[in-house]
């Protein structure tokens, strides 16, 4: 800390003392006074400040000397004659004071000194004391400071905290949640606080913590992020969740408090917003160490006024002893005795006059120091040859003091004149911290005589004080103020009708709208913008900035609280005009539907998309309609394929009579392709899907993200897998952009289906791995995953291991489908019984994924449904029972041969031809595996052909045709290879591959050792 006159500067928390006051300064003024502090007694000119502070913006030297000004405020310096601060006319300033480093005492006894204000409060005190003392040893603690308004809450927040700052290494943060829109915003005096602890004394340290801890956090930061940092950023916090940010934070602030302790402060708790609350109640229950104190204040009644969820909380931590309460009583008659003592040091007021405060005042200190403040301005309290006395008698005093600080607030505000009663009631309108700027529009009064008038209300200690410069985003400045009370806003603001009330709040509402550029500043300011919209009856702005006000909670993964504020919106959709009503309510619903998707609730999200669906319906606007219906099909899709392909028809059949070929070919193609996935593979539908496909591409459009990726996935599943890719990466995040994390897993599944098939395992593999890892970073089930995981350990004949995923993936008991991982299980589950040669079980695994009782539809179950049938083939013919084999080999071939895919075509001739192979049916098995090798020839589908050339190897051989059988056996070698090195080389599951018999009798040992390895791998 460093100490010039009575002040003291303490850089690690940015903050101005005066003995043991908090002297309010802006953040960028006291970045100006500690650059001129930090270069003392030698000039610094304009430029330097300007390049030191606001590196790389612009911003005009006026704005420099507006802060100068704010800093003599704040140090009572004057301009003529300056004890501190010397303007060098065109030049710029020196600081001029001496300076000297004040070390830092122990913190053990907290010592008052002489120019602390502060009365009582001794055992408050020494709690927070012994608190700290406990968390500086490690034990975290959460201490709630309550009271009733004005009873002296941040008053000794404020001197614990002026405590605290001595101790070395000490970092102290402070949130002020706020009332009205503070509510409605997730996380906000977290942010605040976070935000701070970022841009103080060791703010580098912070931000390379939320970047190794908590991401999610980081992303909330944008000025923290290089451009460059934001893709992986993006990639690190796809489909993060609350709890992932939730344990995030407490994972980064404990990392941060293990050699630098911290005190974090939220104020006024009583308008807290939920999410805040969640952390408050993850911080306390953690048990790590960390040497934190969560210091939280509220007024206990409010917070049962307004039912919140804190005093069940509070109560909660309380029973299990992970919170201390400090309640604040009213001060005593001697304390005010002692208020009073200090106040007017060497005066000479009688002794009852503390008694008369005390009756009228009950204690609250802020009733307390308003009443005296008032006796002062009347003159009842008089400076008289340098000491201070009553100028009349207690008793005649006594009858004219208003009964409740309400009153007197009221008194003093009437006794303003006009122009300043109007100033504050357009501030009261606008919060407790206010510019000149926000409020010029509501009143008639030129800026600069609103500044003038507030100024003077400041320096006369009347309702607000002076906090410095607001800049603002259009470049210019404007002086801004706070209520010195948050009671004297509400009285003024109280006794303003509805109607006028109203109407100033729709000013100040559409002069805030006036600096936003859409985008940005307007998402950052929703919360705000639609409180005065909706406080100024302008519903469709409220509705507007409500929807804005959900996407911010949304990009903090608080979905709940997103469903809530679209919930409200959803409520004063009957207030707007009757012309947009519906069309607002639709996308409200579409919003709320996505929300439940994202917090995997998927029945909710169905049913909010059908009542969007229902209510277009009902209005006429079809498009809208058009729009739901699709919706349906993503929640649908997981939960009841039938009923998303009812919704995607009906979405068809309604845009064919719209007129507008674009929706209909989006929707043709949607409803075509989700048939494909979901139902069954038809001729028809793959072929409306390409017309479909072809219409769009006329009309240059490449159709909504789901859309999309539905086209991916029938690409795949027709053998285009490089068309296919192409699609699907377009969704992998790469850039800037803010990424969907439900189109980027249909991304990646469809990825993974793509890549098997052209023998790309290792990729898939990694694929799954990362997905894995972010999963677990969320606290998300990494199911998506281990199903996919499942299907490549059968493929590389790693049975067990495969059981073993999808076992774990069923046991978790999950809410979401397990169609999909239950099959992949059966099959995996059928081949390890072959290799065992249990065929009764094997058979009786391939038969359950056939039977529609027990495998449900899914999507691509079809898929499935072959790939099991197959499977049982496999088992007859190595039963010996051919002619079972061959009937369901043929009845394989037949509904493969239904699909497009080159996969299922080529398994299904190569497994007839292995058949009459077997049978010796030389004639039957040429053609066969002859109708194989021409599917590899069309389509390069190596996870097929190995498999096909080892039977073509084997024909060749049995007709002693030793040329063209090594010509077979050497191509199924090149594509194992392939797959096998496209592995790490000391990947098991590599060596899991090479080593199955299959695979071992065709690759020779020398390629084996020759194998290089996988570009990966090096
Ligand atoms: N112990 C004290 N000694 C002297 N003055 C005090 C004391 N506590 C509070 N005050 C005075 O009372 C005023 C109101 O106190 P403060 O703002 O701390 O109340 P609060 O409990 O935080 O109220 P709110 O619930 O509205 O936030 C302060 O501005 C300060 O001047
Ligand atoms: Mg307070």
């Amino acid at each position: 800390m460093r100490r010039f006159g009575s002040f003291r500067l303490d850089p690690l928390n940015q903050c101005l003392w005066r003995g043991e006051q908090r002297v309010p300064i802006t953040p960028k003024a006291f970045d100006v006074l500690r650059y001129l502090v930090e270069h003392p007694g030698r000039l610094v000119t304009h430029e330097e400040i300007l390049e030191a502070l606001w590196p790389q913006t612009y911003v005009n030297q006026e704005v420099v000397k507006k802060y100068i000004v704010e800093i003599r405020r704040v140090l009572g310096d004057r301009h003529d004659r300056p004890t501190f601060v010397e303007t060098l006319p065109r030049r710029g300033y020196q600081f001029v004071a001496q300076i000297s480093e004040e070390a830092s005492p122990g913190l053990s006894a907290l010592p008052l000194d002489g120019e602390n204000r502060i009365v009582g409060r001794e055992a408050a005190l020494a709690g927070l004391a012994s608190a700290l003392d406990r968390a500086l040893r490690g034990q975290r603690q959460v201490v709630f400071v309550t009271g009733e308004a004005g009873i002296g809450k941040t008053t000794l927040v404020d001197v614990f905290h002026q405590h605290a700052a001595h101790h070395p290494n000490m970092r102290i943060a402070r949130g002020q949640c706020v009332e009205g829109f503070g509510g409605k915003e997730a996380y906000y005096p977290v942010l605040e606080a976070i935000g701070q602890m970022t841009r103080h004394g060791g703010g580098g340290a912070i931000v390379q913590a939320l970047a190794r801890l908590a991401p999610t956090w980081l992303i909330q930061f944008p000025s923290l992020v290089k451009t460059e940092q934001r893709e992986a950023l993006q990639r690190q916090i796809l489909g993060a969740t609350r709890e992932r940010m939730l344990r995030e934070v407490c994972e980064a602030l404990e990392a941060v408090t293990a050699d630098h302790p911290l005190v974090l402060v939220f104020e006024d708790l009583h308008w807290v917003d939920s999410s805040t609350l969640d952390l408050i109640s993850a911080l306390a229950r953690r048990r790590e160490a960390a040497k934190l104190l969560l210091l939280c204040t509220y007024r206990p009644v409010d917070v049962a006024l307004s039912k919140s969820p804190l005093k069940g909380l509070k109560q909660d931590l309380q029973v299990r002893r992970l919170c201390d309460e400090i309640g604040l009583d009213r001060l005593e008659e001697s304390e005010i005795a002692q208020y009073l003592a200090i106040e007017f040091a060497g005066g000479n007021l009688p002794a009852d006059l503390a008694n008369l405060i005390h009756r009228h005042s009950g204690g609250n200190a802020l009733f307390m120091v308003s009443l005296v403040q008032d006796m002062v301005k009347k003159g009842l309290i008089v400076q008289d040859r340098g000491a201070w006395r009553l100028s009349a008698p207690s008793e005649e005093i006594d009858p004219g003091v208003p009964e409740t600080l309400q009153r007197m607030l009221e008194v003093q505000f009437d006794q303003l004149s006009r122009p300043e009663q109007r100033i504050l009631q357009s501030a009261s309108v606008v919060g407790e911290r206010f510019s000149i700027w926000s409020i010029a529009t509501t009143l008639d009064i030129a800026p600069d005589q609103i500044e003038e008038l507030c100024e003077d209300l400041a320096e006369r200690q009347q309702f607000i004080n002076s906090t410095g410069i607001d800049e603002l985003s259009n470049g210019s400045a404007s002086a801004r103020y706070e209520f010195r009370h948050s009671l004297y806003r509400q009285v003024i603001y109280r006794r303003l009708s509805d109607a006028r009330q109203a109407k100033l709040h729709r000013r100040v509402g559409e002069r805030l709208k006036s600096l936003c550029t859409p985008g940005r500043r307007e998402q950052e300011l929703a919360a705000e913008l639609a409180l005065h919209f909706e406080r100024g009856r302008e519903y469709e702005h409220t509705v507007r900035y409500l929807m804005l006000a959900a996407e911010n909670a949304a990009g903090r993964f608080a979905y709940r609280d997103a469903i809530q504020l679209l919930q409200h919106a959803l409520k004063l959709v009957p207030k707007l005009a009757s012309g947009t009503g519906p069309e607002r309510e639709i996308q409200i619903l579409e919003l709320i539907g996505d929300a439940h998707y994202a917090l995997g609730a998927m029945a909710d999200s169905a049913k909010a998309y059908a009542a969007g669906a229902a209510r277009a319906a009902g209005s006429g606007l079809r498009s809208a309609q058009v729009s739901a219906l699709a919706s349906l099909m993503r929640p649908f899709g997981l939960i009841d394929p039938d009923q998303g392909i009812t919704a995607v028809d009906q979405a068809a059949q309604v845009s064919t009579s719209l007129g507008d070929p674009l929706l209909l070919a989006r929707t043709q193609m949607l409803a075509a392709g989700c048939r494909l996935l979901y139902d069954a593979w038809r001729e028809e539908d793959a072929a409306l899907c390409a017309s479909a496909q072809q219409a769009m591409h006329r009309l240059g459009d490449l159709g909504p993200p789901y859309h999309r990726l539905i086209a991916g996935y029938v690409h795949a599943l027709q053998g285009r897998y490089q068309e296919a890719v192409g699609i699907f990466d377009a969704f992998i995040p790469k850039t800037d952009e803010t990424s969907d994390p439900m189109a980027y897993h249909l991304a990646l599944g469809g990825k993974t289906v793509a890549l098997l098939r052209m023998g790309q395992f290792g990729e898939v593999l990694r694929i799954v791995r990362t997905g894995k890892e972010i999963a677990a970073k969320n606290g998300n089930d990494p199911w998506l995953f281990n199903f996919r995981e499942a299907w490549l350990r059968t493929l590389v004949f790693d049975f067990a291991g495969a059981r073993r995923l999808c076992e774990v993936i069923m046991r978790a008991g999950a809410e979401y489908p397990t169609g999909q991982p239950e099959t992949i299980a059966r099959v995996a589950a059928g081949y390890a019984e072959l290799e065992r040669r249990n065929y009764d079980r094997a058979l009786e695994y391939f038969a359950q994924v056939g039977d529609p009782r027990i495998t449900r539809k899914f999507y691509l179950h079809w898929f499935w449904r072959m790939t099991a049938r197959l499977g049982s083939s496999r088992v007859w013919l190595e039963s010996g029972n051919l002619a079972n084999a061959r009937r369901e080999a043929e009845a394989s071939l037949q509904s493969a041969l239904a699909t497009a895919d080159p996969y299922l075509h080529a398994l299904a001739w190569e497994m007839k031809g292995r058949i009459a192979i077997a049978e010796q049916d030389w004639d039957a098995a040429c053609q066969s595996v002859g109708r194989a090798l021409a599917v590899l020839e069309e389509f390069e589908v190596p996870m097929a052909a190995w498999l096909v050339h080892a039977t073509a190897w084997d024909l060749h051989s049995r007709a002693k045709d030793d040329e063209r059988a090594e010509t077979h056996r050497a191509c199924a070698e090149a594509h194992i290879l392939t797959i096998a090195n496209s592995f790490a080389r000391d990947e098991p599951l590599r060596q899991s591959f090479l080593a199955a018999a299959p695979v071992r009798r065709i690759v020779s040992n020398r390629k084996l050792r020759e194998a290089p390895p996988s570009a990966h791998a090096l």
